[in-house]
């Protein structure tokens, strides 16, 4: 179908990337009214084809652009004007806060470029997940077997809403044995480390509300606020992790109602804070009375450093909720995880547990109850830190090989994750993503963990999932992807090594 409001002449000689100056020239088009909402654009290859310039460009500007809410796609019928168009983020970039709609469109987009990367064939390490190939498959088996053997219907009833006792009390020993205090009472078993940090949310907050957290922080936070109507409020992160001097000012300026953190090998920067930060952190909620909800679910894949202290056996005020779960240490799909709070959030707490879903699996309570007692945790978090350790040495190796001059990362401690800050001359995450897909390689974009704008030119990638030889064919084609796209765009210093 001709396109008789598109009418781009792109300039080679200018120092402008063409993907750019594409761009721009749509926009103009489509402010000016030449393109009206709802037109449709020429397919890639075609306009690629017209315009003399590799798809790879009309592909990133046509997601650019959807990004920023001047078009959308529809599955297997094109990419056309929206018909409600948002401002675009050079606007926005003006103003710290986006608004709702805004994130939603930009998530919306993200998630989409994310979903491709579950395509056959592509070495994925944009996921969350730990390494498959060693999840306790058999012994699970036998639990469950055990479990219905000695327990029967009893198993496959409704559980108490706080958990089937000898879990929560299992629950209770393993937290004392890292320094906090805590009785059964304050023990409540949850769907998930997800359903956990959910339940604060709920019980301790209205819409309207403001949740602190750290820039970038974990995307599922970001989409239980979104859903329970609650603003976020990102504080910029050091080494240590989050700014206790930003926080302090904006404790006085917001009145947060919570504070979101995961002082271990946090998602998705892998930082791990120190003993010190951690210290600071309890005083500060202390002093206020803001309550803390700490998010330890990567605390056990420690392959390197001493073990630290949760904040909660920091914490002599009572202001500090921990959770963790068995999902990432054991099976995600058995979403077993606890939220450890005490007396002031417990009755709230497990009367939103209730009204939610009445009861974790008590099945499935049982089944892991059984795992720990025959001490398969135990073993599982050994073989974990030893892969990851040996994941970690292949993924710092092939990053140094493959990834351009002038990109940044440090070697995480624990976790399963590498965060790397690609140079910012050149192509953004974005960007790379897309052409990286190209050569059936993925990462998490970095920008998709900021509740503001930032992380244009970071990636995540989680090593923990892949075995040393896909590590470093993945790391390698995202390089040469990032190679390609910066050879054609242009726009890097002179002596950056391509
Ligand atoms: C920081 C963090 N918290 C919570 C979760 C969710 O964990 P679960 O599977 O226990 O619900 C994830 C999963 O990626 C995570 O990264």
């Amino acid at each position: 179908m001709p396109n008789p409001g598109l009418n781009i002449t792109l300039q080679r000689e200018s120092e402008e990337p063409l993907y750019r100056q594409l761009i721009a020239r749509i926009r103009e088009q489509i402010d000016s009214g030449d393109l009206p909402p709802g037109r449709r654009l020429p397919a890639s290859r075609n306009l690629a084809r017209r315009l003399g310039i590799s798809r790879i460009s009309v592909v990133n500007a046509y997601s650019e652009l959807r990004a920023a809410g001047y078009l959308s796609a529809r599955a297997g019928r094109g990419t056309f004007v929206a018909r409600e168009r948002i401002a675009a983020p050079e606007a926005s970039a003006e103003s710290p806060q986006r608004s709702p709609r805004q994130d939603r469109r930009r998530a919306a987009a993200i998630r989409d470029m994310m979903r491709l990367a579950r395509k056959p064939g592509v070495i994925d390490f944009s996921s969350g997940s730990p390494p498959s190939e060693f999840f306790p498959v058999s012994y699970l088996q036998d639990a469950l077997n055990q479990v219905i053997d000695r327990d029967g219907a009893a198993a496959l009833s409704y559980e108490a809403a706080e958990g089937y006792l000898p879990l929560r009390s299992a629950v209770r020993d393993y937290v004392r044995a890292i320094g906090i205090q805590c009785r059964l009472d304050d023990v409540l078993i949850t769907g998930g480390a997800q359903q956990a940090i959910d339940l604060v949310l709920q019980s301790l907050l209205s819409p309207g509300d403001t949740l602190v957290t750290a820039d970038p922080t974990y995307l599922g936070v970001m989409d239980i606020a979104q859903a329970r109507r609650v603003h976020i409020h990102g504080i910029p992160i050091d080494d240590d992790g989050i700014r206790i001097d930003t926080l302090e000012n904006i404790i006085g300026d917001l009145r947060p109602r919570l504070i979101y953190v995961m002082p271990s090998y946090q998602n998705p920067t892998g930082h791990l804070m120190p003993m010190h930060r951690r210290r600071q952190l309890a005083r500060l909620a202390a002093r206020h009375g803001i309550p803390v909800l700490e998010d330890e679910v990567y605390r056990e894949f420690r392959f390197e450093g001493e073990e630290l202290p949760p904040l909660k056996a920091l914490d002599d005020s009572g202001v500090v909720i921990h959770t963790n779960a068995f999902t990432k240490v054991l099976l995600p799909g058995i979403r077993i995880g606890y939220l450890i709070a005490g007396e002031a959030y417990n009755e709230r707490l497990s009367r939103v547990k209730q009204a939610a879903d009445i009861s974790t699996s008590g099945l499935h309570q049982r089944a892991i109850h059984l795992l720990l007692e025959r001490g398969v945790l135990a073993q599982q978090l050994e073989r974990n830190r030893i892969e990851l350790r040996r994941r970690r040495v292949a993924a710092l190796a092939a990053a140094q090989r493959y990834f351009p001059a002038g990109s940044k990362w440090f070697s995480p401690q624990g976790g399963l994750y590498l965060w790397v800050e690609l140079p910012e001359g050149g192509p953004s995450a974005a960007e790379t993503f897309i052409a990286a897909l190209q050569r059936d390689a993925a990462f998490a974009i970095g920008g998709l963990f900021y509740s503001g704008d930032g992380g244009g030119h970071a990636m995540r990638l989680n090593f923990g999932i892949h075995r040393p030889a896909a590590i470093e064919e993945g790391f390698g084609r995202i390089g040469a992807a990032w190679r390609a796209l910066a050879a054609e765009v242009g726009g890097l210093e002179a002596g950056v090594v391509l």
